[in-house]
């Protein structure tokens, strides 16, 4: 319908204005001029540019005040064409008319096709972006006569075959951008002649062969990200050559040898990402010189050696990443000199020596993980003293002696993992204090003993506690019942003792989860107590399914596809182990190729290009490897149709619920019907031993939060504001429908919306947690890290999630891409969040202009203006007051109407 008006105004529009722009006369414009004339309507015409058509109205001929368009100095030549971020398709071959453009800029519509031989004949051309749309076949060689080209952008499209060899021909070349397209082969060698070249990115293609020897020592290459293809042999030494380079990204190829030395004479150099090739040798002391180093990422190498001391001397450098390599030796003290340092990851290595207490000390470490290696000693008293910690992962270590009482003083810790060690002693009660802990608590596997301190209860964010294979005796006390977002947990193996209390978690869980206590009785073990209890749980039982049943009939909980595919998974772990030799290539660990015994595709014109054993393949790498959560492992899953998958691989298997598989069926099928275009659909399932996979489109863009706040990472896209209205707009769109089908969402965040290759937000599935049970989804929803901040503050007494709760989560959206923002930050101060301090403003004298994003707020009048009509809308979306917030479809109207009144 709305599809529909569009087109009645448009053509209406569009006969309006071919008919009054019929006569030309200008004596302003010569002959060539009047050529671009006819050329620049016929391209309007082809496009269907409407606002050049209004301009025309009135200033019909002179068209260089037309919008899109500058022309030359003395208003003869159409020399700049911009045409982005417009939606539009059609026939660019008419552009290649315009012979005297300098400028053409395409990129974000939605163009297919072949790029235009023609284009070639743009003698002029020094700046050419085709990028972000959807052109697809080979690279024309005839762009190779574009001369005077300085910038080449056709990266995001669907571009195949290699790069030809007749690009040779653009000397002046500084910037070469080719990335996520399908493109093949080597990187020519006259990529390293090109003597101007200061950026060059193709990552995400099929590239192999060696990166050029010799790339580098010409030019005055300041970028190179090559990341996600198959690339082999050495790292050139060519690269570092000039010492100009800024940013080297090389992660996930196949490349070999060591870092160069040489690497030491770029000081510049900020960013070093080389993880997951076959890297090996030493790191070169050399890296001590790099004093700009601020990322240096080589995880999953075979790198070996000591860590080298040097790191020291980069005191900018914030994050270390060496995990999964073969380094020996110690942690060298001097690292506390790091200040910056914010993460330090070494796991996986053989490294031993105490925990470095001087880099504990450091105020700005947010996460350190020495987990997997021989390090021993005892955990240092002054463990938190620098509170900032987020994440300690000590786990299988040789670490020895008590847990410290300081470990209260870690309150930003989100995650604790300390298993497999040699810890003794009790269980500090102090660990209760850790009100932010969530993700886990993990102290499984060590020589723990005593009571469980009460004090557990008091964390009632924590998802996993695993305190299985300890010494660990009394009984188990009955205010950890205070842990309301508990969902994984193990007791297993201590002396524990009498009744398993009533608690939906524990009753949940497992039997094996409590195994190997022999004091222990009630459900889930088959031990009854002999009095009270047992019936007491039945009941239980009983009264959760008629919460179920109320919740239910009142508000549909948007479960989704995984719920299902749980069910199915099978109790017996091993022996479906079917062995299929043969074919397979050596890369995956063991022939056992796992069968998939259940699978199926929901898309029916998809059938045909999911092949389940390719799928089963990709999981098995982890070079695929996209995103890890608590409950799942999100990896990308190429087909050998050439389609692209992101494939869900679930965790954990809950086997209560195994035996309501066909009536789950049905509700996965119902499911997958849900279709809307701001939402992501499931395309369907496979299942192998005790595994599942869930299937969706691979969406290249990454999340929402990524897009807002890691983009400053990627030095070369910026979000614009109109990207980010649009993205509001999305979102809105999907949650409205959602709400019209009564379906309430449970975890909207931006980490969990997501954007395909033009921007559109879709947004995601909950996350496994909340599936396997609608009542204790909505209970557990602060149990995700992601989800903080998001949720509404009347969710504190009713543990409800309601349509006005969801209102209020997107309004934190919408703040977030107004104010480029995170919703919990501690700059806010203690107990304020993104809302209360957008709240806060008036207070402490700031103007609404003050709050948004100054780098997008001050790029015009326009978008100042715009933006503070969508902070009034964020404002009334996230009213204390849940009665007062609009409907999300009220919300949707709102900000079409910002856009419309462009
Ligand atoms: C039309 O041209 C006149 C002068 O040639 C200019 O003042 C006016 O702003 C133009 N109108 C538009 C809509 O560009
Ligand atoms: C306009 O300027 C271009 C160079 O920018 C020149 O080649 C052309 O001859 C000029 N045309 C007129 C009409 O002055
Ligand atoms: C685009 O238009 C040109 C003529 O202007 C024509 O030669 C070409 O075939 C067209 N391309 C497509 C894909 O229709
Ligand atoms: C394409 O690349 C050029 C050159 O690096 C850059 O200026 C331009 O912003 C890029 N376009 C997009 C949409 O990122
Ligand atoms: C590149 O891809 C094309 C089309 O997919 C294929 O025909 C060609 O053989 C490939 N070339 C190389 C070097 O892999
Ligand atoms: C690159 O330049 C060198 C020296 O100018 C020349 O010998 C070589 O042939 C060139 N290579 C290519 C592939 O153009
Ligand atoms: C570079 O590092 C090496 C080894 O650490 C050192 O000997 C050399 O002096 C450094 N060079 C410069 C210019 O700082
Ligand atoms: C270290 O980082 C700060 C802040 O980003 C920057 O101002 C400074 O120039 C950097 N130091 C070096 C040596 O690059």
């Amino acid at each position: 319908m709305l599809n529909l008006c569009f087109l009645l105004v448009f053509i209406l529009g569009f006969v309006l204005w071919s008919q009054e722009f019929v006569p030309v006369n200008s004596q302003l414009i010569d002959e060539d001029g009047e050529n671009d004339l006819v050329t620049l309507s016929a391209i309007g015409k082809e496009l269907g540019l409407i606002d050049w058509g209004e301009n025309g109205v009135k200033n019909s001929s002179n068209y260089c005040l037309w919008p899109h368009i500058t022309c030359s100095a003395n208003h003869s030549y159409v020399e700049k064409i911009v045409l982005s971020h417009l939606n539009l398709q059609g026939n660019i071959s008419l552009i290649s008319k315009l012979k005297s453009l300098k400028w053409v800029d395409l990129s974000f519509n939605t163009f297919h096709g072949s790029i235009p031989q023609a284009f070639g004949n743009l003698h002029d051309l020094e700046f050419l972006d085709l990028s972000y749309n959807k052109f697809d076949g080979l690279i024309p060689s005839e762009l190779g006569d574009l001369r005077k080209l300085r910038s080449l952008n056709l990266s995001n499209n669907l571009l195949m075959g290699s790069i030809p060899n007749e690009l040779e021909g653009l000397v002046k070349l500084q910037d070469l951008q080719l990335y996520t397209n399908r493109l093949n082969g080597s990187i020519p060698v006259w990529v390293g002649n090109l003597t101007k070249l200061r950026v060059f990115t193709a990552y995400e293609n099929e590239l192999s062969g060696k990166i050029p020897e010799g790339l580098g020592s010409v030019s005055e290459l300041v970028l190179l990200n090559l990341h996600s293809n198959y690339l082999e042999g050495m790292i050139p030494e060519s690269l570092f050559a000039n010492g100009k380079l800024e940013f080297l990204v090389l992660t996930q190829n196949k490349l070999s040898g060591s870092l160069p030395d040489l690497v030491g004479n770029c000081r510049g150099l900020s960013s070093i990402r080389i993880g997951n090739n076959e890297l090996i040798g030493n790191i070169p002391k050399e890296i001590g010189n790099l004093s700009s180093l601020t990322y240096f990422e080589a995880d999953n190498n075979k790198l070996s050696g000591e860590i080298v001391l040097e790191f020291a001397q980069c005191t900018n450098l914030s994050l270390l990443n060496l995990a999964s390599n073969g380094f020996s030796g110690i942690i060298p003290p001097v690292f506390g000199e790091m200040i910056n340092l914010q993460e330090l990851i070494v796991s996986g290595n053989s490294l031993f020596g105490e925990i470095p207490v001087s880099v504990l000390m450091n105020k700005n470490l947010n996460k350190i993980d020495l987990s997997n290696n021989r390090f021993n000693g005892s955990i240092p008293h002054s463990v938190c003293n620098s509170s900032r910690l987020q994440y300690l992962i000590l786990g299988q270590n040789s670490l020895s002696g008590e847990i410290p009482h300081e470990i209260g003083n870690c309150v930003k810790l989100l995650e604790l993992q300390l298993g497999s060690n040699y810890l003794t002693g009790t269980i500090p009660p102090e660990i209760g204090r850790i009100k932010n802990l969530q993700i886990a608590l993990n102290l499984s596997f060590n020589h723990l003993h005593g009571p469980l301190p009460p004090d557990l209860g008091k964390l009632d964010k924590l998802v996993s506690l695993d305190l299985s294979h300890n010494q660990l005796t009394g009984n188990i006390p009955l205010a950890l019942r205070g842990m309301l977002s508990l969902i994984d947990v193990n007791f297993a193996n201590n002396r524990l003792t009498g009744p398993i209390p009533t608690f939906t978690p524990f009753q949940k869980s497992p039997n094996s989860s409590f195994w190997k206590n022999e004091g222990l009785c009630g459900y889930p073990l088959n031990s009854f107590c002999g009095n009270i209890n047992g019936s007491e749980t039945f009941h239980h039982k009983v009264s959760y399914r008629i919460v179920l049943a109320v919740i239910g009939s009142g508000l549909l909980v948007f479960i989704s596809v995984t719920i299902v595919v749980v069910l199915f998974m099978m109790r017996e772990k091993q022996e479906k182990k079917a062995k299929t030799v043969g074919k397979e290539e050596e890369e995956i660990e063991d022939n056992n190729k796992p069968l998939v015994i259940l699978g199926s595709v929901f898309v029916e014109n998809l059938k045909q290009a999911i092949d389940f054993d390719a799928v089963v393949k990709a999981t098995l790498k982890d070079s695929n490897k996209i995103s890890s959560g608590t409950f799942s492992t999100i990896y990308k899953a190429e087909m050998p149709s050439g389609l692209t998958l992101s494939v869900k691989r679930l965790k954990s298997v809950d086997k209560t619920i195994i035996n309501q598989q066909t009536k789950m069926i049905r509700e996965l099928e119902r499911l997958s019907n849900l279709c809307h275009d701001n939402l992501i659909r499931p395309i369907g399932f496979a299942i192998y031993e005790d595994v599942a996979l869930l299937l969706h489109e691979f969406l290249p863009n990454g999340s929402l939060a990524q897009f807002i706040h890691e983009s400053s990472k990627e030095p070369v896209y910026k979000p614009d504001w109109p990207v980010r209205l649009s993205i509001a707009v999305g979102v809105a769109e999907g949650l409205a429908f959602l709400h019209h089908l009564a379906i309430i969402h449970l975890d909207i965040s931006s980490g969990n919306i997501f954007l395909d290759s033009n921007f559109k937000p879709m947004v995601g599935e909950v996350e496994i947690s909340k599936l396997l049970d609608p009542s204790r989804g909505t209970a557990s929803i602060s149990a995700v890290a992601g989800s903080f901040g998001y949720i509404a503050p009347e969710y504190a007494y009713t543990m409800q999630v309601t349509a006005p709760g969801n209102v209020y989560s997107f309004g934190v959206i919408l703040l977030e891409l107004l104010t480029t923002r995170v919703p919990v930050d501690e700059e806010f101060g203690e107990g304020v969040d993104l809302v209360k301090w957008v709240q806060g403003a008036p207070m402490r004298g700031e103007t609404p202009e003050q709050i948004l994003d100054a780098k997008l707020s001050t790029v015009s009048f326009g978008w100042r203006k715009e933006m503070l009509a969508a902070l009034k809308v964020a404002l009334l979306c996230t009213d204390t007051t849940p009665a007062k917030r609009p409907k999300m479809k009220k919300v949707v109207e709102m900000l079409q109407e910002i856009i419309d009144s462009k």
